[in-house]
């Protein structure tokens, strides 16, 4: 799988540079395309992007980039929403403060690993009160109004105590990772981690920054490679990063799941 979060537009110009809005779509196209060519035919890409407000307005290149992106061969599967819980308040006169960015997943086929009890969630004691008192319609299999060809039979549910996940997910910010100001929670790599690959697979990050990705894949016993373009941030991961042999047909390991073990150094 893929997993990245590139520069976004103009921003953090100060750090590592950044690409005009009205440019974006050009410079990201060519690496989409590398990234379409090295990715596994069952294998996923999530782009972690958000657009940013050019002169009063949103700007619309994630859009245009989805839009080329499918030109180049790529499917967009699925957006996932990463709610960022403990964003900080602000007042602006025209918008309210952002606290959420997209995911966007595409693939090379319809049909690509994905690994859905991985990630599921307790159902919560809702269920208790819901399932106490089952409808007709509850028991049987509720076709969608909309016709969208979906249902649910809600009495499938009953004794269970897990469930699938939504496509939104409540995540707070680190704000510990004094070696890069752009890095992402390391629950986020985890998360899409656990539900497209399996112990074994590779994990590529091709803007890896202070290499989140790439811990969070080696703690989770993964392959991966980080790519980029400042020696700084390649020499701080690759002297971070502790080589594992993982022989081959090895059981499934035990990994401990987000402990922040990671040095938040350097800069
Ligand atoms: C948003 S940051 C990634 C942060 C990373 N997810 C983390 O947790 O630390 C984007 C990274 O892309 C790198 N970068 C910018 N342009 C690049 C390019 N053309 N090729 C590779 N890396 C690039 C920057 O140096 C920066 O570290």
């Amino acid at each position: 799988m893929i997993f990245t979060s590139p520069p976004y537009a103009d921003q953090r110009k100060s750090t590592y540079g950044g690409i005009h809005p009205n440019e974006y779509v050009n410079w990201f196209l060519p690496i989409s395309k590398e990234l379409l060519r090295v990715l596994k035919p069952t294998g996923t890409f999530v782009l972690n992007i958000k657009e940013k407000v050019v002169k009063g307005e949103r700007s619309i290149y994630v859009m245009e980039l989805i839009l080329e992106m499918r030109k180049q061969g790529w499917l967009w599967t699925e957006e996932f929403i990463w709610h960022k819980k403990n964003s900080y308040p602000g007042k602006w006169p025209n918008r309210f403060r952002d606290a959420w960015e997209r995911l966007l997943q595409f693939n090379k086929n319809k049909k690509f690993n994905m690994y859905q009890e991985e990630v599921m969630v307790p159902i919560g004691d809702w269920a208790k009160s819901r399932f106490k008192k089952l409808s007709d319609t509850d028991k049987r299999r509720d076709e969608s109004k909309v016709g969208s060809g979906f249902g649910k039979n809600i009495s499938n549910w009953v004794d269970r105590d897990k469930a699938y996940p939504t496509n939104v997910l409540h995540l707070s910010t680190e704000c510990n990772n004094k070696k890069h100001s752009a890095a992402f929670p390391e629950a986020l790599p985890e998360w899409f981690i656990k539900l497209f690959t399996k112990q074994g697979d590779t994990v590529l990050d091709p803007f890896t920054g202070s290499g989140t990705t790439n811990f969070v894949a080696q703690r989770m016993y993964r392959h991966s490679i980080g790519i980029d373009i400042y020696k700084e941030y390649y020499d701080y991961v690759k002297k971070q990063i502790d080589p594992k042999k993982l022989v081959l047909f090895e059981p499934n390991h035990e990994y401990d799941s987000i402990k922040n073990t990671r040095p938040n150094s350097i800069r």
